[in-house]
């Protein structure tokens, strides 16, 4: 690609040297015009074809009003004013036409497949349209048990479960959390009121724990059904012996699966369990016959433009780089409206990328449309992925940076242009390693093809490819559903905890390869919630409980058990480490990498031109800082050693935790500000601290003083204690390398290098790895003194004559250039031994 070394954008003071009218011509001369760069003339992009073959399916409908505008406060209108005005909406949606077919349908059968356009209005009517069927009311079922009253509805993310729960109580005019609430891992924003209950399909799971035949619910819709979470999977093969079991108990379960993609005739066969439900009167007993009953389908035919493609003619490395380039070039080159929507991998890219683009943005000539750059990913609040539903200005360009998260799940309306990366993060299983990690990898066709539909859904669009047309078709065809990949320990525990025995017998819609099942059995052998013969432990009941991987949930367990014994009742394990876990289960790290430091509050710097390599932006920043007598980085690092615990970031994590809590609540910002800690992900430590404290006390694993009783908690306590003593840092390690085990230590090889020890404890056959750059062990490298001073009075020294750092365990490996630990902290290797393991 081009070298972009020597960009420069034109400022208002230096106007285009081309007159008015040159620059309204065509679209070639207003990339001239706009004095924008020579390579974005030269972009590396080139025409497929006026794809017509992309042109979605015969339509019947007339066009989709984009336009779905959430008031704001300003606008201060009554929920009854906004829910009719949203009623106008609802009508002009795709589904709208197709309510009584669906209805009657679903009333005439057990389990139904509904297929339609992301947009067509499936997750947010399909409830409201079954509110008042008959068969939606609570009833007795042939035991005398009192079913149904309340219609599930399942999402992939969180995000989704939450912004429809927010949709669809606003059209219905009623406050959210009651009538139509949600319910997603650590928050809960429903009551028995509820009658229709968006939720994670991982709570579904959770509930069909405690609630076998699900008996709160007459019906259960699993959206985004192709999506094939590994949850997804398991919970449409636990449906499918639900809805059979309330057949038999006269309590029918109705079963609806939804997507905007999907092999339907595949997943018809799958979940056409029986046929019509007809409480009291259908005596017919189940037969199987030879050829599988199919679900009904039913289809909503969407209306798609023609989209114009683009694919670059190299293959691209700098990603961040050519998106900027492709968002620029489509500014200038097509007018106003027509929001770009921008297919990214994660939320770290996301947020590298839309600040390159808002600080250049701001550099466009003064006659240029504004643009506005919007982010949205799973972690981000979501107030802020609320406002993607807001159509603004319509002489304001909205850059929305997104992850696949607005490929199907998120409609986002005024949508003309897509740029696609061609990439995404996916959870993939490393035989080698052992563990899951999240790698960014290719999408598949289907993928791609979905992403770039999100252009033509208000008119024709365009679609620019970050890669070949040669390497478009190398993609995988679909999507490979993530049971296929993924660590199997947590579905298999779910498995058994909900009474399935023969887990490798379980109707899977796709069935995981033995060597996989042969594995995940293993682990939970190892972390003792299986015993011998593979049948669920105390532990294991235990363990599954709570909504959380088995590595982390045999964490609180050992914890509850080493608090069993405790007498030093000053600090308590348990409490501790559903400290520690808190702040891991948060999507993100609570402590804000270098790129996102806010340097404002620092006295403004020279902004470095945002279109450089992203590399060389960086090395200029380092440079232009070094000429400063204590940089940013510097300051932030020597606050930060007066938290760091020596021995890694689990009990960093703690320190961090602990002090942010003695805070006042007005205090806490800025706390969050000095240390450069993410004040909206502690506010989401906070609330699932609450919640695991709930779940323990709930399912009564462990013992929990109450949280008045938590003395360490006033600002006295964390005066006098600051830092947790040895002996409580031990244990709580010793806990976490419990849940983690062996197969994530890594031991001190020659060269300070680290490498993986495999169950043996051999580390010969183990995989090199390397601390990644976030975890505070590599703090020290940036401020050698302050961290020695710390050390020393720490009496990390003494510590590592006792052979403390000999080897370290870690939650997560990353692979980037290579293969990186996060959250990594310090062991002996002595305490393998307690697992079982000597080295
Ligand atoms: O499920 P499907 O993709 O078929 O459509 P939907 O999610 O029910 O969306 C129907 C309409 O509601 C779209 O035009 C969305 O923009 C809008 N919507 C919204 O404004 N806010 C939400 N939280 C969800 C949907």
């Amino acid at each position: 690609t081009s070298d972009t070394s020597n960009i420069t954008i034109h400022s208002e003071e230096q106007p285009s040297p081309i007159s008015k009218d040159e620059k309204s011509s065509a679209a070639d001369s207003a990339v001239r015009a706009s004095g924008l760069p020579r390579v974005y003339k030269n972009l590396p992009l080139k025409t497929k074809s006026k794809a017509s073959h992309d042109v979605g399916n015969d339509s019947t409908i007339g066009l989709v009003d984009p336009l779905t505008p959430v008031p704001s406060k300003a606008q201060a209108k009554s929920k009854t004013q906004v829910s009719l005005e949203l009623q106008a909406v609802r009508r002009t949606l795709p589904i709208w036409s197709f309510q009584e077919e669906i209805r009657s349908i679903i009333s005439d059968s057990n389990t139904m497949v509904l297929v339609g356009e992301t947009g067509s209005g499936k997750s947010t009517q399909i409830g409201q349209f079954l509110l008042k069927e008959p068969w939606m009311a609570r009833g007795t079922g042939s035991s005398g048990k009192k079913y149904g009253g309340c219609i599930a509805i399942t999402q992939p993310r969180r995000v989704a479960a939450i912004s429809l729960a927010q949709r669809v109580s606003s059209e219905m005019g009623t406050p959210l959390g009651r009538q139509v609430g949600y319910c997603v891992r650590f928050d809960n924003q429903s009551d028995d009121s509820t009658k229709i209950r968006y939720l994670t399909d991982g709570m579904l799971l959770n509930e069909i724990l405690h609630d076998p035949e699900l008996s709160r619910y007459s019906a259960v819709v699993v959206d985004e059904a192709h999506e094939r979470s590994i949850s997804t999977d398991l919970g449409l093969g636990l449906l499918k012996g639900i809805v059979q079991a309330r057949q038999e108990k006269k309590a029918p379960l109705k079963l609806i699966v939804m997507s905007a993609t999907l092999d339907v005739e595949k997943m018809a066969a799958y979940i056409g369990v029986s046929p019509a439900a007809k409480p009291a009167t259908n005596e017919e007993p189940l037969v199987a016959t030879d050829k599988e009953p199919l679900a009904p389908i039913c289809r909503i035919p969407g209306k798609m433009y023609p989209i114009e493609t683009f694919y670059t003619p190299m293959p691209i490395e700098d990603f961040q780089t050519a998106a900027i380039k492709s968002i620029f070039q489509v500014h200038y080159q097509y007018p106003c409206p027509g929001d770009i929507l921008v297919f990214s991998t994660g939320s770290e890219e996301i947020e590298e990328l839309a600040t390159a683009v808002e600080e250049l943005s701001l550099q466009m000539e003064a006659d240029k449309p504004k643009i506005q750059v919007m982010r949205l990913y799973a972690s981000l609040d979501p107030a802020e992925q609320q406002k993607v539903f807001i159509k603004g200005d319509p002489r304001v360009r909205r850059v929305i940076i997104a992850t696949n998260i607005a490929e199907t799940s998120v409609t986002v309306p005024g949508v003309r242009h897509v740029i696609d990366c061609g990439k995404v993060k996916t959870k993939r299983f490393r035989h080698q390693l052992g563990i899951e990690s999240l790698l960014v990898t290719e999408i598949s066709r289907a993928s791609a093809q979905q992403r770039k539909g999100r252009a033509g859904r208000e008119g024709p669009g365009t679609c620019y490819r970050l890669y070949t047309e040669s390497s478009h078709g190398q993609f995988a065809k679909d999507t490979e559903p993530e049971i296929m990949h993924c660590d199997l320990s947590g579905a298999l525990l779910t498995l058994s905890a909900r009474g399935v025995d023969q887990v490798y017998n379980f109707p899977f819609l796709d069935k995981p390869d033995r060597h996989s099942f042969e594995k995940a059995l293993l682990v939970l052998n190892m972390l003792d919630a299986l015993d011998d013969d593979g049948k669920i432990t105390e532990i294991g009941k235990k363990m599954s409980k709570f909504p959380l991987p088995p590595v982390q949930s045999r964490v609180i367990v050992a914890a509850s058990e080493e608090e069993n014994g405790n007498e030093n009742k000053q600090e308590n394990v348990l409490v501790d480490v559903i400290d520690v876990l808190s702040c891991l289960s948060v999507e993100g790290n609570i402590l804000l990498q270098p790129t996102r430091w806010n340097k404002a509050s620092e006295g403004a710097k020279k902004p470095v031109d945002p279109l450089l390599p992203l590399k060389k932006k960086r090395k200029k920043a380092a440079e232009e800082d070094s000429d400063d007598e204590l940089t940013v980085e510097e300051k932030v690092h020597s606050k930060r050693m007066e938290i760091v615990h020596p021995s890694g970031d689990h009990l960093t994590y703690l320190n961090i935790l602990r002090r942010y809590l003695s805070k006042r609540s007005n205090e806490q910002k800025r706390f969050c500000q000095e240390y450069q800690v993410s004040y909206p992900l502690m506010r989401k430590v906070e609330n699932i601290r609450r919640q695991l404290r709930g779940y323990c006390r709930l399912d009564k694993v462990g013992e929990l003083p109450r949280d008045s009783e938590m003395k360490y908690e006033s600002e006295t306590m964390v005066a006098r204690y600051p830092r947790v003593s040895q002996d409580q840092a031990d244990k709580i390690l010793k806990c976490f390398l419990k849940g983690v085990g062996v197969e994530s230590v890594a031991r001190k090889v020659a060269g300070g290098k680290y490498r993986t020890l495999t169950a043996s404890g051999n580390s010969a056959s183990g995989v090199d790895v390397s601390v990644h750059p976030s975890s505070c062990l590599m703090w020290e490298r940036h401020v050698g003194n302050d961290s020695k001073r710390a050390k020393k009075e720490e009496g990390e020294s003494d510590r590592r004559d006792e052979g403390f750092g000999e080897a370290v365990m870690y939650q997560d490996v990353v692979w980037t250039s290579k293969a990186f630990m996060k959250c990594v902290s310090k062991i002996k290797l002595e305490w393998l031994e307690d697992l079982w393991v000597f080295v």
